[in-house]
């Protein structure tokens, strides 16, 4: 997996591992360790990547007291923390956890939200989390219409109501769900444009950097003046 996202250009990985999610249950220290591991093996394989540590938080209840017995982790060496949603529908306790968040000094990246069957359905119901402060990071593969058509639209929807800041891998193999990252983009830029594209790729530096994302902006259909003109230069 690392050649492979070496390959397609990517220099920062962050492993996010399952926290809360049954059988998963990777807490802070354990993900340090295997992280640091990792490091030493592609430092010793010459592989050019960079792996950060990272853990996709569920939101269950729990959350909390998790958060305050020091067993989750933000993305290294920022204050955003990627969290995750149950598949079915938004828990009662989201906007209560967004704001917690906000006491613990850290700014929610809500994973996969258009895998969401409640927001998939209701996309408008993302808002007042954003409005909140949290940000949105689609998943590769729901662009690129691994998952479906439907997932596929429920992302598309989710760009054009300016709900979303970022797009992730989500890499999990290196057959079934490779990183893809660059196909993701390439399926945003065809439908809204490069300037779009730049936007969320700037707010992924940025994040990487220590640094704060932007807004999110609506996207919009490319006019067909430039879908043309994208065509006579091939692409
Ligand atoms: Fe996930």
């Amino acid at each position: 997996m690392a050649r492979m996202a070496v390959r397609e250009g990517i220099e920062i990985v962050y492993a996010t591992p399952h926290h809360l999610l049954p059988p998963y249950d990777n807490d802070r220290s354990r993900i340090l360790k295997a992280v640091a591991k990792l490091g030493d093996a592609l430092r010793a394989a010459r592989i050019p990547l960079q792996v950060r540590a990272g853990q996709e938080i569920r939101m269950t209840p729990e959350w909390l007291r998790e958060a305050y017995e020091g067993r989750l982790l933000p993305l290294s060496g920022t204050s955003y923390a990627l969290i995750e949603l149950p598949s079915a529908g938004i828990p009662e306790h989201l906007a209560h956890a967004v704001h917690e968040m906000g006491i613990l000094g850290w700014q929610p990246i809500i994973a996969h939200p258009e895998r969401n069957r409640e927001i998939a359905r209701h996309p408008e119901r993302l808002r007042p989390f954003v409005e909140a402060g949290a940000l949105c990071q689609l998943t590769s593969h729901s662009l690129t219409g691994r998952f479906g058509n439907e997932t596929q639209a429920a992302a598309m929807s989710l760009c054009k109501r300016g709900l979303v800041h970022l797009v992730a891998s989500d890499a999990h193999d290196c057959k079934r769900r490779p990183f893809e990252l660059r196909a993701a983009y390439d399926v945003l830029e065809g439908r809204f444009g490069k300037l779009y594209v730049q936007r969320l790729e700037r707010n992924a530096r940025q994040i990487a950097g220590g640094k704060r994302a932007e807004a999110s902006s609506a996207a919009r259909r490319r006019p067909w003046t430039s879908v043309l003109a994208g065509w006579v230069n091939g692409r």
